[in-house]
């Protein structure tokens, strides 16, 4: 059995793309279609009630390009509109619980340190699932906000003075607490781990959910025999609510691919 249905992704903006790189490096030749919401992004400052209505529209305009599956690439999505996922008629993967199990599998000291939207850290999803893995794990939480807007609009060289000084400011508490594993509980974060390391220093673990929820999906489509029997290097179809400079060239660099707008389509998400 196969399924050539391309696999969808879905995020509030760029952040996303971090899990879509894993998924090339684990699934080669799948093919993706992703959306990115950056007409509204963030999300991670509006309340549950509208973030879950976004995440119902993402999944709708998905469903319309006849995906085989959708990945919630949005840790703010899987902490508080995860339920979305019981309307859907194909597979979901979220972003949070592998987060969390690769977490309490690095950690020697117990001490994780959890870094995410206002929305992700308010729902304390990361805490109650480690803790359920883990009852004797300290996990320190956090919420950075500006982390977002810095990526999306670019500013993401640990060199440069506000990118450092503002990650700085935000993991003070995680340095504290002696924290040895730190969960990048929003998809857009690994798209700062320079200036998190930096911060943090090489003896930390950064835990990208991208690593382990594509490995999800790969056991995912493994096991309901969907895997695709494309034999050439698979496609991805770009799809945002708004065509942002910095879209292109994050993606372009981040995926060592050339994202130039016009292979970027826009999307009126708020008519579905
Ligand atoms: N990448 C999203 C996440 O993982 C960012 C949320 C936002 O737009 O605030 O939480």
């Amino acid at each position: 059995m196969a399924d050539n249905r391309p696999i969808g992704v879905f995020d509030s903006g760029l952040g996303g793309l971090t899990v879509v790189k894993e998924l090339v490096k684990q699934l080669g030749n799948e093919n993706i279609v992703y959306f990115g919401d950056t007409d509204r992004v963030p999300y991670g400052t509006k309340s549950n009630e509208t973030i879950k209505k976004f995440a119902r529209q993402d999944e709708a305009f998905l469903l319309s390009k006849d995906v085989k599956l959708i990945v919630a690439a949005c840790g703010t999505v899987s902490s508080v509109a995860g339920d979305t996922a019981d309307e859907l008629p194909v597979p979901f993967i979220e972003v949070v619980s592998h987060a969390c199990k690769a977490a309490v599998n690095a950690t020697k000291n117990g001490k994780i340190g959890v870094i995410g939207t206002s929305a992700t850290i308010n729902s304390d999803e990361h805490r109650k699932q480690i803790l359920s893995l883990s009852p004797e794990s300290q996990v320190i939480c956090q919420s950075c906000t500006l982390f977002v807007p810095l990526v999306e609009s670019g500013w993401i060289d640990e060199n440069d003075v506000v990118v450092y000084e503002t990650v700085k400011k935000y993991l003070a508490p995680m340095i504290e607490a002696g924290v040895d594993t730190l969960i990048l509980g929003c998809t857009h974060y690994p798209i700062l781990s320079s200036a998190i390391k930096k911060v943090m220093g090489e003896n930390v673990s950064l835990i990208n959910a991208g690593t382990a929820t594509a490995q999800a999906v790969k056991e995912l489509l493994e096991s309901q025999g969907m895997l695709s029997t494309n034999t050439q290097k698979g496609k991805i179809s770009y799809f945002v609510s708004d065509i942002t400079p910095s879209f292109s060239s994050i993606a372009s660099l981040l995926l060592g691919q050339d994202v130039s707008e016009n292979k970027v389509t826009q999307v009126d998400i708020n008519s579905l």
